[in-house]
């Protein structure tokens, strides 16, 4: 690719990166402030790394508001990790954990709790495809449950929750991969969020986890070291060596947030970009058939399907010729979906706006 051409780039994730930061890491790739040392090169017990790591975790704390009380992590092995840490850690024999399953990551993180404890499904909306999320009404859980699961955004549905149930004493736990750092949440409301970086946050490697501090010291002692909580906390992220580029690479993604202005600014960009694609889809109900229920629409993720498989073929090849990446729907779902996360700028949306209403014009 030509220096400066930049992809009209929709994918999933790993997603778009904001210009400014690939090329600050570029600026910096070989000599990290005159060290003479790549980031990837020093040591994580350095002076200069250090100062990296917790300069991203305060950012963390600055942008998504993380109270006193909880800390904040850098762990790996993807949120799928987080699937098995979760229950390993805040599910005790004789308790039982809710799901609320509102998509495949939903299903999956509930999977991998049924392994290691008793589990129960507090809300489904699998009969209508997961076109929904579930109204309050319908989640049930008892007072004395482990915990609430929730999946925040469903990357491959593409709906997203607008208010998270009320769980009084029960512990609230939330997969935010897909869509933290993207509007703006109560952590309080939480007692554990987790998120893949490969979305908002960086490059795949780095998995955050704000985590309340109650939460990490009632878990078991006896768990493999590296699969509790409490190590991380206590060893700042540093227990043994951390995806140090990755956190580097954050960090300069949460610099970028706070120079947009923070995330009240990117929630409001986030809201008009949506509302580009999601304005052709309702402007053509016929055509460009939504698969999410209005009212629980994502701002990450805008599914749809056209009214033949030969009419998305013909759309995501011409989409493809003129340099739009990543519009396929996931594999298990087909049709088309654009992931228009924090870096998508709001001119890639509007050029995907526009030939999405030039085929539906060549096709009246
Ligand atoms: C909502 C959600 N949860 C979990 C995952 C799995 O993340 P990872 O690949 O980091 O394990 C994804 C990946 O796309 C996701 O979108």
């Amino acid at each position: 690719m030509s220096q400066g051409k930049r992809a009209l780039n929709f994918n999933a994730g790993p997603a778009a990166l904001p210009l400014e930061v690939l090329e600050q890491a570029r600026e910096e790739f070989v000599d990290f402030g005159g060290t003479g040392m790549s980031v990837m090169e020093m040591s994580h017990r350095s002076k200069t790394y250090e100062a990296i790591h917790n300069e991203t975790a305060a950012l963390v704390r600055e942008l998504l508001g993380v109270p006193e009380g909880y800390d904040v992590l850098f762990l790996q092995g993807g949120a799928s990790l987080q699937f098995a840490m979760v229950p390993m850690n805040f599910l005790p024999k004789g308790k039982a954990a809710g799901y609320v399953l509102t998509g495949s990551w939903s299903e999956k993180a509930l999977k991998e709790a049924q392994r290691l404890g008793e589990t129960f499904v507090a809300a489904s909306t699998k009969d209508g495809h997961y076109r929904r999320i579930p109204g309050a009404e319908e989640i049930s859980f008892g007072r004395d449950s482990a915990y609430l699961h929730v999946t925040s955004n469903n990357t491959i549905f593409g709906t997203q929750w607008t208010r998270f149930p009320d769980t009084g004493s029960v512990p609230l736990v939330a997969d935010m991969s897909s869509d933290i750092l993207s509007r703006k949440i109560d952590v309080r409301q939480f007692a554990l969020i987790y998120a893949g970086a490969q979305k908002n946050l960086g490059p795949s490697g780095v998995t955050l986890v704000v985590v309340r501090q109650d939460m990490v010291e009632r878990a078991p002692e006896d768990l493999p070291t590296m699969l509790q909580y409490r190590i991380h906390a206590k060893n700042n992220s540093l227990y043994n060596t951390p995806p140090t580029f990755g956190i580097y690479m954050m960090g300069l993604v949460l610099k970028w947030v706070k120079g947009q202005g923070g995330v009240e600014a990117v929630e409001r960009r986030n809201r008009e970009k949506a509302g580009l694609i999601y304005k052709v889809i309702d402007d053509n109900p016929d055509f460009y058939l939504g698969h999410a229920e209005p009212t629980s629409r994502s701002l990450m993720n805008v599914t749809f399907r056209l009214p033949t498989p030969e009419l998305e073929k013909e759309f995501l090849d011409g989409a493809k010729a003129e340099g739009f990446v990543g519009l396929n729907g996931h594999r298990s779902v087909g049709g088309c979906r654009a992931s228009l996360y924090n870096a998508v700028p709001v001119e890639h949306c509007a050029a995907l706006r526009d030939y999405m209403v030039e085929f539906r014009k060549k096709h009246a």
